[in-house]
């Protein structure tokens, strides 16, 4: 992040703004609108400074730029139409700790302003910094677009309302819950529509009382999400696991679960790593525990996993528990690696020539090393079989598809970080993967997948690190 996004009150605060022309007279505008008492130096106004110096909204100093004028200031524009004169100012404002702002020339400016949408007292912000301004534009087109007219009004309502909110629900969940259901629901959509408040808020009463009772029953028990955040880039989250996340109390994530995804939780949200630690990982009793316990405390729990909780994810073990306890929850599914990587190594997993039938199979072998799998079934043709987690046991597998009647020119692909910009893919045959994969050196998280279907790889690829959106770039690598 090149800047740091604030919001600056400047009620009263005195500003300097260097320039008489147009460019000026914009950016005069906008201080004005924030309350700011600006002062204008230059040796002649244009027609807008002029007048708005006649009604007596600026000041005027009739001269050239001169150190002194920026002292006091809190902040200062350089807007006029020679280079030297705003590098000047620039470089006065820096040595006095002044925040600059030159008007196109980020490299001298302290701040720079970004595209507004102004709902007051709701506003938001858009900037790429000066490298992108048509794409800065563009987005601030369908902000505006998309926030209602009417959003300034509904603050305003909601903000009368905070108070009365607080003493009738005294507990900090029940009122963020108050707040959901009030935003998400009529009184909301009946400001926005530009209904009478006062009418509005005579139904205000009827939401509190029924508040009350709702949350008077359920006092101190919280809930839990089980939200699949899919094989790696954040694209592939569901909206429904957005919101999840977006309202959850607490996040518990597994070690497949990327920064990006969890950047997505709402800001004062709990963050508990619940994955593996350098070898150990958190028991699975110790993270029912853990979700039961911070259930009954009345918190809203996201259990975040890669990809699908149903999936070798142990998701029913922890639903189990939450049953016992008699706690309520909900699924979100997620996408699964091998859906995820299959799609981004475009590799389809059924295809009518190559294969009627699909199968995901752990490769994690129990204690005795031994994979309790019908290897004579997994070694017959004309299907597809993903390994998750079957790096480690590679040669076990095709030693034993082998072993079983598979030929070894069947193909075969290991799919290293898949759907993330670092994602690496190795073909081969059931003879050739092992050496394949070593000699790229892949490592976890990988999956293998067994079937001809791996062979149109090679025609149907398409993601590459330059195909990765922005939100997959950003992601990163999975860490192993
Ligand atoms: C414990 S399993 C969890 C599977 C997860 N619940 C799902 O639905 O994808 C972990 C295994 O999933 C596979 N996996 C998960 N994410 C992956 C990715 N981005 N690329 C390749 N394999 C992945 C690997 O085989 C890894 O060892």
């Amino acid at each position: 992040m090149e800047y740091f996004p604030i919001f600056l009150r400047l009620a009263g605060e005195p500003v300097l703004v260097v320039g008489g022309g147009e460019v000026a007279a914009r950016k005069v505008d906008l201080l004005l609108r924030a309350s700011a008492d600006v002062t204008v130096v230059a040796p002649e106004l244009g027609p807008r400074l002029a007048a708005l110096l006649q009604s007596g909204a600026i000041a005027h100093v009739a001269q050239e730029f001169q150190p002194e004028h920026l002292n006091g200031m809190r902040l200062a524009i350089a807007a006029t139409d020679r280079n030297a004169v705003n590098a000047w100012v620039a470089h006065q404002a820096e040595s006095r700790g002044i925040n600059v702002n030159v008007v196109d020339d980020r490299e001298l400016s302290r701040f720079i302003m970004p595209a507004i949408i102004d709902r007051s007292p709701i506003l938001a912000a858009v900037t790429s910094g000066g490298d992108a301004p048509v794409l800065t534009r563009r987005l601030r087109e369908k902000l505006e677009a998309f926030l209602p007219h009417r959003l300034g009004d509904l603050a305003k309502f909601s903000g009368s309302l905070r108070a009365l909110v607080k003493k009738r629900l005294t507990d900090a969940p029940a009122r963020r819950r108050f707040w959901e259901k009030f935003f998400d629901g009529p009184l909301a959509a009946d400001v926005l529509a530009g209904r009478d408040p006062a009418t509005v808020a005579r139904s205000v009463e009827s939401a509190l009382v029924q508040a009350e009772s709702a949350f008077a029953g359920q006092s101190g028990v919280g809930e839990v999400a089980l939200v699949g955040a899919g094989p790696g880039d954040p694209g592939l989250l569901t909206l429904r696991a957005l919101r999840v996340l977006q309202n959850a109390d607490v996040v518990l994530y597994d070690r497949l679960v990327s920064n990006d995804v969890l950047d997505l939780a709402r800001r004062d949200a709990e963050r508990i790593y619940v994955g593996k630690v350098a070898g150990t990982s958190s028991s699975q009793a110790d993270i029912n525990a853990l979700l039961v316990k911070l259930a009954l405390e009345g918190k809203r729990v996201c259990r975040l996993k890669g990809g699908d909780s149903f999936i070798f994810g142990r998701g029913g073990e922890e639903l189990e528990a939450l049953a016992q306890h008699g706690i309520r929850y909900e699924v979100v599914p997620g996408i699964t690696a091998a859906t995820g990587c299959a799609a981004y190594a475009g590799i389809p997993l059924t295809h009518r020539e190559h294969a009627q039938s699909l199968t995901f199979v752990t490769g994690h072998a129990k204690d005795d090393g031994d994979m309790q799998v019908d290897w004579e079934a997994l070694a017959r043709p004309n299907q597809t079989i993903v390994f998750y987690m079957g790096l480690k046991s590679l040669p076990t597998i095709i030693a034993q598809l082998l072993a079983h009647g598979a030929p070894g020119q069947r193909a075969a692909a290991v799919v290293e970080q898949g759907t993330c910009a670092t994602q690496r893919v190795v073909t081969g045959t059931l003879t050739t993967l092992e050496h394949e994969v070593a000699a790229a050196g892949l490592d976890s998280p990988s999956l293998l997948i067994v079937g001809e279907v791996t062979r149109l790889h090679e025609t149907l690829k398409w993601f590459s690190a330059e195909a990765a959106t922005d939100e997959t770039l950003a992601a990163g690598r999975l860490s192993a």
